[in-house]
């Protein structure tokens, strides 16, 4: 039987890294993303390469009428899907005052509501091809202080912990779970402003997207539940973690201050 890894979020960045190393793997793919991000070629381009069989679905995962259609896609079509990688989500950094309805519920509703509703859907299939393997995207953001970021960060503590859960639930089931937490990774304009601007964390931490894709497949495979990208993030995670609130805090409200006075010199 045919057995399929399904990528949200794989038109870019840490999602297509995955992709290529998943089909390096020799593992077929479903990749998913927004409409209109040349998502067919990049699909076709990596079957060819790889030689393994990829299919693609563009959808809006805020919306959960969408998230239905792409399990209906799924199921309609028979692929059995093995392996199930939450990667769709976006970040950045605002001050709380400055978020609107819209940017609120969309981060919500991506990072946290689609993650969840996506394994919920899949879990019929992930059980019926068990052994199957979920991996949630979260980051090294999550369960730390985080002003200017703290919307970003709360969901992303959302997604280590239902993870931490599912992993200990879904093993019963034949269903491993891990979550990933990647340092700054340079896929977008958001985040690679944010390196280029100097954030003392984002420098720190920087990896690119093809190291953390690779890190994060292997230990996925080999059952590993927390994933932290190397020694040296791990070290980083840890050591930020121990800081007191207030000091943690302090750095960054001192890096937003810098990067937003950065912005206004660059602009004028
Ligand atoms: N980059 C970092 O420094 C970093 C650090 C820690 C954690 N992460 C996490 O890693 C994951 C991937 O981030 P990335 O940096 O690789 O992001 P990215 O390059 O911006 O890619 C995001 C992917 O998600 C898709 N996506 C966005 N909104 C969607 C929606 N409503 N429905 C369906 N797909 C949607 C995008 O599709 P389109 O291309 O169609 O828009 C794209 O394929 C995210 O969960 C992010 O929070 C990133």
């Amino acid at each position: 039987m045919i057995k399929f890894t399904l990528i949200t979020g794989a038109s870019s960045g840490i999602g297509l890294e995955m992709a290529k190393v998943c089909a390096e793997k020799g593992m077929n793919l479903l990749l998913i993303s927004l409409p209109k991000e040349d998502l067919e070629a990049k699909s076709i381009s990596i079957a060819t390469k790889y030689k393994i069989k990829a299919e693609h679905f563009e959808c809006d995962l805020t919306e959960i009428s969408d998230i239905n259609n792409l399990v209906k896609w799924v199921e309609e079509n028979g692929f059995n899907v093995n392996f199930l990688i939450n990667n769709a989500g976006f970040g950045g950094t605002k001050s709380f005052d400055e978020m609107g309805e819209g940017y609120i519920n969309k981060m919500i509703d991506l990072n946290i509501k689609a993650t969840t509703h996506v394994m919920n859907k899949f879990m019929p299939l992930l059980k019926s091809n068990s052994p199957s393997r979920i991996l949630n995207v979260s980051s090294i953001i999550s369960n730390l202080v985080a002003p200017y970021k703290s919307l970003y960060a709360a969901t992303k503590t959302y997604v280590i912990n239902i993870s931490l859960s599912l992993a200990y639930e879904l093993r019963e089931q034949g269903i491993s779970v891990s979550v990933l937490l990647p340092g700054a990774t340079p896929t977008n304009k958001v985040v690679s402003n944010q390196i280029e601007q100097g954030a003392y964390a984002a420098r720190a931490t920087v990896m690119s997207a093809n190291e953390v894709a690779r890190i994060a497949v292997d230990k996925t495979l080999k059952g590993k539940i927390i994933i932290t990208t190397g020694i040296k993030n791990g070290l980083i995670r840890k050591l930020i973690s121990a800081l007191p609130h207030r000091l943690s805090a302090l750095l960054a409200i001192n890096q937003y201050k810098k990067q937003k006075s950065n912005d206004e010199l660059n602009r004028n």
